[in-house]
């Protein structure tokens, strides 16, 4: 599908973007294994979330859906869960696979996990080593490739130093762990989001976090209390209209209820060092989550340093904050980003390639790029998704400042993590 968009001098007006998609995935898999029945509201409905939805199901969880949004969950308990008699589609969903792996490699049966071209081609050992230290029986394809077969066992618990920042790696040795006796002690070499800790915590389960450093508490056995939960908007979806009304030449737009997790809000700081004008309105606590409206204004931006400690709490706004740097005064340098490299598709080959043909001056590094800035961009032509929803909502963004906009190859990816996003577009 190719998605069209043209020029526009001026973004206005109010909008809401869908529910977060880290504690949409959290709040299915945990509602799954607590003990009753929870609501979920504002779940994100993508295809992402989807795919985590239906493995649940087919796990044996009954999950009704009440309106848009809101569904019941009938949790069974960590014991609870059903072998599915097929193989287990995580489609694009790198947080499927990998939060899943770790809870289905303690429970007593057999699973299959598969997913696209993509996610078939994205690391995976990094997640069956420590597994399979704790006493997992995980096979995969050569170089840890899925699809990942599971044999179910009754793991103990472990001391282990994270060799990335990887909220999925972090969160699937959690997920591994509740159904130990044994203390489990996980240390971050850097903070990643910490959406799984917070709603264990906020399920009973006994977690100490200090610093870099997460404790499950020994248990002989733990429960989970079944929990209500309102998701909050996904700060990673907004970002790309608070691109859209900082580097439009006019306008003001409001964008409503916004998730704030500092975990995930290194976006915002990028924007306040590059001079955008932005200001966070409503503050509140939702569930144990900040949230706030956040009011953007057209702005002159002018080029930052963006790496160190603040990647992990922006790795999926990097591709956005580059649209930022394009049409930034002077020069912007991304670094320490080589994660970038093992996302949905490179992002960093992938923004250098699509920014190189739209005559943006930009420059590949190994971790990360440098964008000169100042750009003028004529447009007029045809661009690449690769296959990656991040990547082609950055560029139809990046095609409202262009002169004759431009066309977005394989746009269809963006229903991975935010279907309205087109019409929201439109809108503002
Ligand atoms: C996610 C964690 C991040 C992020 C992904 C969602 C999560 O990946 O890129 O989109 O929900 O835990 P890593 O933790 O592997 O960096």
């Amino acid at each position: 599908m190719e998605l069209k968009v043209e020029s526009k001098q001026k973004v206005e007006g109010e909008i809401r973007v869908p529910g977060d998609k880290s504690i949409s995935h959290r709040s299915l898999i945990l509602s799954s294994i607590a003990e009753g029945e929870s609501k979920i509201e504002g779940l994100l409905e993508a295809e992402d979330c989807l795919s985590t939805m239906g493995i649940m199901r087919d796990l044996g969880i009954e999950i009704k859906k009440e309106k848009p949004g809101s569904y019941r969950v009938q949790g069974k308990g960590l014991n609870g869960l059903e072998e599915a008699d097929n193989v287990l589609d995580c489609g694009n969903s790198g947080t499927s696979m990998r939060l899943l792996a770790g809870l289905l490699a303690s429970q007593d049966f057999y699973s299959v996990l598969t997913g696209d071209h993509s996610l078939r081609k994205r690391p995976m050992q990094r997640i069956i080593g420590p597994l399979s230290r704790m006493g997992a029986q995980i096979w995969s394809r050569r170089d840890g490739l899925a699809p990942l077969s599971i044999r179910g066992q009754k793991l103990s618990g472990m001391e282990y130093k994270l060799p990335v920042a990887s909220a999925q790696l972090k969160s699937s040795i959690l997920l591994a762990a509740l159904k130990t006796e044994e203390e489990t002690v996980i240390i971050e070499p850097a903070v990643s989001r910490d959406h799984t800790e917070r709603m264990l915590i906020g399920a009973g389960i006994d977690l100490e976090i200090q610093a870099d450093r997460i404790t499950l508490k020994k248990a002989k056995e733990r429960k989970l209390k079944a929990f209500n939960i309102k998701v909050p908007g996904d700060i990673s979806s907004a970002a790309f209209f608070i691109t859209a009304a900082l580097i439009a030449e006019e306008g003001e737009l409001l964008i409503k209820n916004v998730g704030l997790n500092h975990t995930r809000s290194g976006f915002l700081e990028v924007v306040e060092a590059m001079g955008g004008r932005i200001e966070l309105l409503n503050q509140k606590d939702q569930g144990g989550e900040p949230t706030a409206d956040i009011l953007v204004k057209a702005s002159d931006l002018k080029g930052t340093e963006v790496g160190g400690e603040i990647i992990p709490r922006l790795i999926d706004e990097i591709p956005i904050i580059s649209v930022l740097a394009a049409f930034a005064e002077g020069e912007t340098v991304i670094k320490d980003a080589e994660e970038l490299r093992v996302k949905e598709t490179d992002r960093i080959a992938a923004v250098v390639k699509e920014f190189k043909k739209l005559g943006i001056e930009i420059e590949e590094h190994e971790d990360g790029m440098v964008i000169a800035g100042s750009a003028e961009v004529e447009g007029g032509i045809s661009v690449k998704s690769y296959h990656d929803h991040r990547i082609a909502m950055s560029l139809a963004v990046l095609g409202l400042k262009s002169q004759q906009g431009i066309t977005i190859e394989g746009s269809e990816i963006i229903n991975t993590s935010f279907p309205g996003f087109k019409g929201l577009l439109e809108k503002i």
